[in-house]
Formats: structure tokens, sequence, C-alpha cells
């Protein structure tokens, strides 16, 4: 796992045969996006997405008449969210050493407290639980620690880019129920222009987190192909929402949550691991398994390396490498209108080990 490591992590460096990158190479160079997307990241959210938990509803406006499945609903969605201290402690630890990631988190952290504060405002002023409820809510909330999912800072990312579309599909919905939308017999009744605003504001939040997540995932796909396949293939497998286990009924949000059409199992494969397949230029879970299972079946000689030649066939890494490259440009249109260009800029340095296909092609 060293080598999934930020830099200066590094206690042995194994010997890179000639003409690739070798393994520390790599992680500064994934470390200088990360560094140069959370710069931009940081940006785009103050110009952007710089709203405020109480003062960008009209709170008293919210109907004192939310039918019991919403507020069972909300109640769960200001639950999870309630744990972002942990999420963002826990992450943070785990790449202190990421200047780029560590200080991401903190970004992060203050975005998910701004939902579990939005998400409280929403319970408190829909009437229908009183203060004391919801301050013994909490205290019996915070009573529990949220762990991280995975030990490594690979898997957790890879967990979160599908926790952050998953969470983003839940508030998407939310907010088409509130909008008047539900196809649901006991919830298409219902709307709350305050209710969808807020749920629309978390969710481009969700959607933004999405997409940081996304893109590091990618780089790591790019420079890191098989472990990367192998974490995502873990993740999938085993995946559940945050804070599932420490949220008081649980069971009963979840049902609810179905009942109403905001999440569930089919969800997951159609919106949230298509989708973040579909971004990540795997075609489909079936066709990760087969090609991964063909990586294990290759001999990895010693200096060989067929291994890395076979992994290039699981997933579109032409589509990849043009993701990361245009992330590169990204940062670089944002690193010129500072003046970062002059001084330090971050460039997109290719994978040696990645396939040529024009090459090829003129070979033959
Ligand atoms: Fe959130
Ligand atoms: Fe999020």
């Amino acid at each position: 796992m060293a080598d999934v490591m930020p830099p200066n992590m590094l206690a042995d460096v194994p010997q890179t045969p000639a003409g690739l990158l070798s393994n520390r190479e790599k992680d500064r160079l994934i470390e200088r996006g990360f560094l140069g997307l959370y710069r931009w990241y940081t940006a785009r959210s103050q110009e952007t997405r710089n709203w405020n938990a109480d003062k960008s509803f009209n709170w008293r406006a919210l109907s004192p008449n939310l039918p019991p499945d919403i507020m069972t609903v909300l109640t769960g969605f200001f639950a999870v969210e309630q744990y972002a201290p942990d999420f963002t402690s826990n992450l943070i630890n785990l790449v202190r050493r990421s200047h780029g990631r560590s200080h991401f988190q903190m970004r992060w952290g203050s975005e998910e407290e701004k939902h579990a504060d939005a998400w409280e405002n929403s319970v408190l002023f829909s009437g229908q639980r009183t203060p004391q409820w919801i301050a013994e809510y909490k205290e019996r909330l915070k009573s529990q620690t949220w762990e991280l999912p995975f030990p490594d800072a690979l898997h957790n990312m890879v967990y979160t880019v599908f926790q952050e579309r998953a969470t983003q599909l839940n508030y998407l919905n939310m907010m088409k129920i509130a909008q008047g939308k539900s196809d649901k017999p006991h919830l298409k009744d219902f709307s709350d222009p305050v209710l969808a605003k807020v749920a629309q504001t978390i969710a481009v939040d969700e959607a933004a987190h999405y997409n940081f997540f996304l893109e590091g995932v990618r780089m790591y796909l790019y420079y890191y192909p098989q472990r990367t396949l192998e974490a995502i293939r873990a993740i999938v497998s085993q995946f559940s929402m945050p804070a599932a286990k420490l949220v008081p009924d649980w069971e009963k949000f979840y049902e609810t949550v179905y009942r109403a059409g905001i999440y569930g199992p089919r969800d997951f494969s159609r919106d949230v691991m298509q989708v973040a397949f579909r971004n990540l230029g795997i075609e489909s879970r079936k066709s990760l398994e087969e090609g991964l299972k063909k990586t294990r079946e290759v001999p990895d000689f010693d200096g060989g390396n067929f291994k890395s030649t076979v992994i290039w066939d699981t997933f579109d890494y032409g589509m990849v490498e043009g993701d990361v490259k245009r992330l590169h440009m990204r940062i670089q249109d944002y690193e010129k209108l500072i003046g970062f260009d002059a001084i330090d800029p971050t460039e997109f340095i290719q994978n040696p080990a990645v396939p040529r296909r024009t090459e090829q092609a003129a070979d033959d």
C-alpha cells in the first residue's frame, strides 16, 4: 500500500522498468493534480456555492404539515450529516501528508457541516419535533463515532465517489417530491418550495463532491490501474450508506426512503454504479470482474510486468487519459488566472505504460 500514499511516505521504492514512471513519480504527479484541483475547487465553491444554512432559506415558510414519511426522511438525512466532524477528522488524518487532499477535506467538511445544519433546521422548523427532542437525538447520535470504512486512502476515496453520488441522488429525489412531482400515492399531493430549495442546494454540493473524488479516482486509475480497479470492485460488492450502523431506526428510515421512491438497490445499480462506471470508462460490473480475473491469470515475472499490459483491456484507458488531461487543462487555466503558471505550473505527464493505439496501428 506504500505506493498509494502521498510522497515522502515511501520507505523503499522498488526498481522501475526502464521507460516507466516510478511509483514515487506517479505519487508526485497525483499529489500535484490534487493540489491544483483543490485550489480550483475552493475558488469555485466560494464563488458559486457560498450559501448559509440559516440565512439562505425562508425557514418560517416551511409547511407545518409535513407528511410523517417526509419527517422520517428529513430526520435520517439530518442524522447521517450529523457525523460530518467524524467523516472529516478521520479522512484528514488519513491524508494529512497530502496538501491538496487534506486541505480539501477541510473545505469538504465545512460544506458537509452546512448540510447537517440545514437538515436540522428543516426538522426544527417543521414544528413536529421539539428542540428538546432534537437535542436528545443529537446527543444519542454523538455518543457513537463514525469510523473509516476502510483502512487505506485509496479504498476510502473510491468509496466516497459512490457515496457522494448516492447522497446526491437521495437529495435530488427529495427535491422532486418537494416540488410536487412524486408519483407515489401517499406523496403525490405534497409539495413545499422551501424544502425543495434546501434539497436542491445540498444536492448541488454533493455533485461537486462527487466530481472532486471522481477526478481523484481517475488520476489513480490512470497511473495505478490495477489497484484502483481492484478497489472499485471491492467497494461495489459491499456498498452501504455511511452511518447506517449508527443512526437509530435505520431500517425504518431505509424503508421509508425506498417507499418514497428516493433510493433503493435498483437506484444504486442504475443511477450510482452505472453512472460512476461510465465516468471511469468501465463498461459494467461484469466486465470489471472478468478483466480483473484475466489479469490474475497472467504471470507477473520479475521485471516482465505482463500484468500491466493486460489490465488496460479492462477499462477505456483512452477516455480516462483524456479526462485526466482535461482536468490538467482546467487546473492550468486556473493557474493562468492567478499567475501560478509563470512560477510553478501543474503539468500533465503521460503514463508511458498506457498502450498507444495510433502507434500500434502504424506498426501493423
Ligand atoms: Fe452532505
Ligand atoms: Fe458530500
